[in-house]
């Protein structure tokens, strides 16, 4: 089931999105290669046919790439969704993306997530057959939420591992979280050795009060995503 009928016009771009996105791609690239988990590297390597600093993604083209590899989709949403209906997709394996891309003035800041944060901060590592599992799985337990509490347990789950979550790899920090991995600055910051480092554990994450609208004070570190993706399917398991 679909909730929205939205199209990318892929023809109403201009050479300024053009120009936002080709910037925004190469720096954050090269920012990356000593930053980013391997995972995310390598997937998005994979998915240079298709996602690339040359043009805008064509999420038609970028859908059949997904489901040949992974079965998931990507849906097109107008901006933030009510969590219910995010829950619901993941649940089906469709992620959420918008299609505008910010301005030239915008580079570095954004108080809503644009194409760049939704498709090149998240959609690399799908690929990855634990991290999908891990959204599809926490798609299904936010459908079986029956609280508000539950539900905020949740979005704190999922914004210190999808959104801002670091991983310890072969000694070293590493981003891939997507709002690390599409933030230049935030990249940098997430890795120095003063900033806060607390180990994944999914109960004590679930209890984690978080803020949107400042830098995040302290990063929560997993070992791999099939850590990340057992310690949900524990709690499926249990509910059976
Ligand atoms: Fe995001």
């Amino acid at each position: 089931m679909s909730f929205f009928t939205m199209e990318q016009h892929f023809d109403r771009y201009t050479e300024e999105d053009r120009w936002v996105w080709n910037t925004l791609f190469t720096r954050q690239l090269e920012n990356l290669q000593d930053k980013a988990c391997s995972e995310y590297l390598s997937c998005l390597k994979a998915m240079e046919p298709v996602l690339h600093p040359h043009d805008l993604p064509n999420l038609k083209v970028l859908n059949a790439f997904l489901a040949m590899r992974t079965g998931w989709q990507i849906e097109i949403v107008p901006g933030l969704i009510p969590v219910e209906k995010f829950f619901a997709l993941l649940s089906q394996r469709k992620f959420c993306s918008s299609t505008w891309v910010r301005s030239r003035q915008q580079l570095d800041y954004l108080e809503e997530p644009d194409m760049f944060h939704d498709i090149f901060g998240h959609i690399p590592l799908l690929l990855n057959e634990d991290y999908r599992r891990f959204m599809e799985w926490f798609g299904v337990l936010g459908c079986a939420a029956t609280t508000s509490e539950r539900v905020i347990a949740l979005q704190r789950l999922y914004w210190f591992t999808i959104e801002f979550g670091v991983m310890q790899e072969e000694g070293e920090r590493k981003v891939y979280g997507a709002g690390l991995c599409s933030s230049f600055k935030e990249a940098s910051r997430a890795l120095q050795p003063e900033i806060p480092v607390v180990a994944y554990d999914r109960e004590s994450v679930m209890q984690r009060p978080f803020r949107n609208d400042v830098v995040q004070e302290t990063y929560v570190e997993i070992r791999s995503f099939r850590q990340m993706f057992e310690s949900v399917e524990k709690i499926l398991v249990k509910a059976v």
